[in-house]
């Protein structure tokens, strides 16, 4: 058995956890701070880092408890060397340095992006086939296409093997996730604003609001600024008081005597947003399986997990499609250990000069 202690730093959640060939979490522990950079309306880069700094040891202190294992029995270190926050990502880099030279344990620099994918390697927690056939939960099979939709990425990616990538499209502009993050914020809704807009979707109409869809069928890149401009028009419509969309009028709540304001209909334009991201996202994945004679479809990174996404994803597409756990998509450390087992198995070791690499891409 291969145990790799993973550590993740890049943005706002200090992470470790202990990962057994590469795909057996024995613990993976996550001290978030949304709570922290919430009256921001967004991570914070300096109050990320000194927190990282306060957090890394006891949460690394804590994997290693709960996972009942000693440093002595560890195989490997791996660590979030980019992309991501340039001081967050330096207070991970450096304190895997230290203990990798400390404990004479090999150190593995891990591209978060690659992280988020293999979080689909990992056997979900609770999975109940976990404790009896956990080997009978087979591993994603190759060739596959894999959808990285994060805060600062949306990467539609063909992987042929462990470690070989290509990056089919990305986005020209704003990532999935910031999209639904700016669109939270213009509708007055709260931080994160994924599961904020998901929320107020729940009851929406998502065809209340007819919504771009830039490039549905040309190549696959993203572009999501056209459709959040959209949004912003209507939100300024209804402030303004002017002109409604036809079909609209009807359920609209005014006070005609005190202001000229319209109440925003919250939950249809939630609705109509998220149809439209989701859409353009499903699309342009169902194509490229096609395309590509994918034998599964994986969903990776932040956004993954939105429920109509994951939805539309398995209704749409033809092959498996899966996708882990909310707690696995968002930022964590497991899956970086599960990306460095991967590494360390192939022989890749990173030297003493591993640097951060806020800017780093799949190749
Ligand atoms: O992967 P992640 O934790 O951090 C980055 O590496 O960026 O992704 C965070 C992003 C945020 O933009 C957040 O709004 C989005 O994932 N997100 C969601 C949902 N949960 C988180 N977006 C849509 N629906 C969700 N349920
Ligand atoms: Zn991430």
């Amino acid at each position: 058995m291969v145990l790799v202690l993973g550590l993740e730093t890049s943005c706002d959640e200090t992470a470790a956890a202990v990962v057994a060939d590469g795909r057996e979490i024995l613990s993976n522990v996550v001290a978030s701070q949304i709570e922290l950079h919430r009256r921001y309306g967004g991570v914070f880069p300096e109050i990320a880092s000194r927190q990282h700094i306060l957090d890394i040891v006891p949460v690394i202190e804590e994997a290693l408890a709960q996972a009942k294992v000693g440093w002595d029995s560890l195989d490997a270190l791996a660590v979030t060397a980019g992309p991501g926050l340039v001081g967050s990502l330096l207070v991970g880099v450096n304190v895997a340095k230290g203990i990798a030279w400390a404990r004479g344990l090999p150190l593995i620099g891990v591209n978060h992006l690659e992280a988020h994918l293999y979080a689909n390697w990992l056997i979900p927690p609770n999975d109940t086939r976990h404790a009896v056939q956990k080997e009978h939960i087979p591993p994603p099979q190759f060739p596959l296409i894999c959808l990285i939709v994060s805060g600062g990425h949306s990467d539609l990616v063909l992987m042929t093997g462990h470690g070989q990538y290509r990056v089919l499209g990305r986005t020209l502009d704003d990532a999935a996730g910031e999209a639904f993050d700016k669109v939270a914020r213009l509708l007055g809704l709260g931080y994160p604003g994924g599961p904020a807009i998901q929320a107020a979707a729940e009851n929406g109409n998502p065809h209340r609001f007819s919504l771009p869809r830039a490039m549905l069928e040309s190549g696959y890149d993203f572009s999501f600024s056209g459709l959040k401009t959209a949004v912003l028009r209507i939100v300024q419509r209804y402030a303004s008081g002017g002109e409604e969309p036809r079909q609209a009028r009807y359920r609209l709540f005014t006070s005609p005597t005190t202001s000229p304001q319209r109440q925003l209909p919250l939950a249809d334009l939630a609705a109509s947003f998220q149809a439209a991201v989701v859409d353009i996202l499903v699309r342009k994945t169902k194509r490229a399986a096609e395309e590509f004679q994918a034998k599964e479809v994986l969903l990776a990174g932040g956004v993954a997990s939105n429920q109509l996404l994951r939805q539309r994803m398995s209704a749409q597409i033809n092959v498996p499609v899966r996708y882990p756990p909310p707690i696995l998509c968002t930022d964590n450390a497991a899956m970086v250990a599960s990306a460095g087992y991967f590494k360390y198995m192939a022989g890749e070791r990173s030297s003493w000069d591993l640097d951060v690499r806020p800017g780093l891409t799949l190749k």
